[in-house]
């Protein structure tokens, strides 16, 4: 079967959309529909560019039992033909994406709150563990809504 490709991405991509493409890998894989999606994260400011997550989004997927490997990069315009779909954390990621995006755009973009209503996943950078359990929460629910969209 086609693989499906997801960009998740965010200002850093040392938070939160790191935390996406982790949680989201391993809500696929306890579907047992993890060789079904290519994952990957973006940010679209390069800041941190080569970093690790940060140490707090690591902590809450730890608590998780997830593993946190993601190395930050930024987004390029060949991501827009590269995935299928890219999943923005904020509106003014979404502003920044459709400006970095080609003409020949094959991916879809879209908020990643789209299925459970839409808004912002608020930025945890310089917030305490609290407020980045409060973006896992956010999350999950959307990317399980997404898993059902793509998988179902
Ligand atoms: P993220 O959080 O976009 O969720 O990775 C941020 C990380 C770093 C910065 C901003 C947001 N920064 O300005 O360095």
């Amino acid at each position: 079967m086609q693989r499906i490709s997801v960009l998740f991405v965010c200002l850093g991509n040392i938070c939160r959309s790191p935390m996406a493409e982790a949680l989201f890998a391993s809500l696929a894989a306890g579907r047992g529909l993890g060789d079904r999606f290519d994952v990957d994260s973006a940010g679209t400011g390069s800041y941190h560019t080569g970093s690790p997550p940060h140490p707090r989004t690591v902590e809450v997927l730890r608590r998780n039992g997830i593993a946190a490997t993601s190395v930050a990069r930024t987004v390029i315009p060949e991501d827009f033909q590269r995935f299928d779909l890219v999943l923005a954390m904020d509106g003014q990621n979404l502003r920044d994406l459709q400006r970095v995006a080609p003409a020949s755009a094959r991916a879809g973009v879209h908020l990643v709150l789209d299925p459970v209503g839409g808004g912002d996943v608020p930025d945890p950078y310089g917030g305490d563990l609290q407020d980045y359990v409060r973006t896992f929460d956010l999350l999950k629910p959307a990317l399980d809504a997404w898993l059902d969209r793509l998988a179902g």
